[in-house]
């Protein structure tokens, strides 16, 4: 095989199956869910950051509110009748504090990396970026869904070690919608994130406070986070059985906490409330639904308002997606409604007996959003998702492309162009690709001849093309891209020149070669 470390590692994890190395080694004791006692912690809401006063803008045109947010290590509670965990994240809470922000009005933030100089996760140093000598502790912060200058995006190999900052510019030139921050450090991203370095970052704007949504105490955010969380209340990442080779593709828990507490309850009033959803979990995927048969609202995706209220009974939710909803708990006075995932329960939600006025508005339109035709764009990509095997068909690393992370950046849209992104799953699994920087429209999915893109590259559909579900039919930066399938995306390319990155959601995946830098670039350049 091809040289490199990378490689090397992997092709050691194959042959180390072939040789019948001794088994994964077995994981340590879990907490027992069954045990726990459910409904005794209430859903707590992260505190909002508050700036530290105000500094002149990187245009030294104007003083802006500057904050400063700290990366550490704490210990909070997921559960009354657990142990303290260990967490490193923003400020002292997970999710950390959630930036409250206004379209069109810039703010600075200093990330400071205050954490501990060696990791409490297992580092596989084979992984590009995560070379041993590199600091373990390195962070860097990446706005998810922000239009942000390329300095200030958080720029994967812009990590840095603890002991040092980076002051970053978000301008906020954008629509309100639900962004979120968290990690995007060079090969240790799946276990920044899973340590807690996740965070709101909320953009309003008038046109959105004109449609007299639920606001103030009746609009929740329900951040979504699965761990694996040991008897002693420590998250745990597994590990295969080479030690210098502990990458797993992929990290599902045995708890799913929301807002950092598992199985709480939230009490409402019997009314009209937004509740703002983010999965931010390293690789699951939900299906959430109330055992009441109640329909959420979605009124909102990941980059904002939907142009109509579209009613969902169970709603998907990717890695890195958000979903924005209503629910009208008016008719469930004195009830007590159950928020699932599939078969499995999140929280309870205690609907108050006594009647209260309700003013707030689930206005029967929301916000245009202009279809982008599809004659608009100049080219169209042909990007594949593949995964490449070990030799007893488990997963050693995925690429896009057919290319790796270091090779030339490829993907070089002219500022100010739209362009189809033509996604073609090889894969079994479906992997939700995001673009930093835009905010595109899904066009279509559509079932492909697997084995004849892959061994005669021939592009041949099996079905018709389904257009996106109408939920995902507002502006998205997050799409499923469904296994064996082609998916279409329109993209216009607004906001900086400069390099981004583009990348599958699943942090296991992601870390492990399933990320490009793409970038933009002025029309002369071409
Ligand atoms: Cu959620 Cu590269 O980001
Ligand atoms: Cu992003
Ligand atoms: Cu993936």
């Amino acid at each position: 095989m091809i040289g490199g470390g990378l490689i090397t590692a992997a092709a050691r994890r194959g042959i180390a199956q072939m040789a019948h190395l001794p088994p994964m080694p077995p994981a340590p004791r879990q907490l027992d869910l069954e045990r726990l006692a459910p409904f005794v912690d209430p859903l707590p809401i992260p505190a909002v950051a508050k700036p530290l006063g105000k500094r002149l803008n990187p245009s030294r045109r104007s003083q802006v509110p500057f904050y400063k947010i700290p990366i550490q290590e704490f210990f909070s509670k997921i559960h009354r009748d657990v142990p303290p965990t260990r967490f490193w994240g923003y400020g002292n809470s997970v999710p950390g504090l959630t930036i409250e922000a206004r379209s069109g009005e810039e703010i600075l933030i200093e990330w400071l990396n205050r954490l501990p100089a060696k990791h409490f996760l297992p580092i596989d140093h084979n992984l590009m970026g995560a070379e041993t000598g590199v600091p373990e502790s390195r962070i860097v912060v990446h706005v998810h869904g922000g239009r942000v200058p390329p300095d200030s995006d958080g720029w994967p190999e812009a990590c840095y070690a603890p002991g040092k900052s980076a002051t970053y510019h978000y301008p906020n030139r954008q629509e309100a919608a639900l962004l979120w921050y968290h990690d995007h450090a060079m090969g240790i991203n799946r276990l920044n994130v899973c340590a807690g370095m996740a965070g709101l970052y909320v953009i309003r704007d008038s046109f959105e406070d004109g449609l007299n949504l639920p606001k103030g105490d009746y609009e929740i955010p329900l951040v979504l986070m699965d761990r694996m969380i040991r008897a002693d209340g420590q998250i745990y990442y597994p590990v295969t059985q080479l030690p210098e080779a502990p990458w797993v593709p992929e990290y599902f828990g045995n708890a799913v906490l929301i807002n950092g507490k598992l199985l709480p309850y939230l009490d409402v009033q019997p009314r009209k409330y937004r509740l703002r959803l983010l999965n931010a979990s390293n690789g699951r995927f939900y299906f959430l639904s109330l055992d009441n048969g109640a329909p959420f609202q979605q009124i909102g995706t990941d980059q904002g308002l939907l142009s109509a209220p579209v009613a969902v009974s169970q709603l998907a939710i990717a890695p890195g997606e958000r979903a924005d909803v209503v629910v009208d708990f008016a008719a469930y006075r004195g009830q007590r409604v159950l928020l699932k995932n599939l078969a499995s329960t999140l929280m309870e939600i205690r609907v108050a007996q006594e009647r209260l006025a309700d003013p707030s508005a689930l206005p029967q339109t929301l916000r245009p959003v202009p279809k982008i035709a599809e004659a608009e764009a100049i080219r169209t990509r042909k990007l594949s998702l593949q995964e490449l095997d070990n030799l007893v068909g488990e997963p050693m690393t995925h690429l896009l492309d057919g290319k790796r992370w270091h090779e030339p950046v490829s993907e070089k849209p002219v500022l100010g162009t739209t362009e189809i992104w033509e996604f073609l799953n090889l894969t079994d699994d479906a992997h939700p690709i995001h673009l930093h920087l835009v905010r595109f429209q899904i066009l279509d999915r559509r079932n492909i001849d697997v084995s004849a893109y892959t061994y005669e590259n021939k592009l041949r559909y099996t079905a018709d093309a389904v257009p996106a579900d109408p939920n995902e039919a507002g502006w998205k930066d997050t799409v499923r891209v469904s296994p064996g399938a082609s998916t279409r995306i329109i993209v216009k390319f607004e906001g900086y020149t400069g390099r981004y990155v583009w990348h599958c959601h699943i942090l296991e995946h992601e870390d492990n070669e399933m990320m490009r830098p793409y970038e933009i670039i002025h029309a002369a350049k071409r």
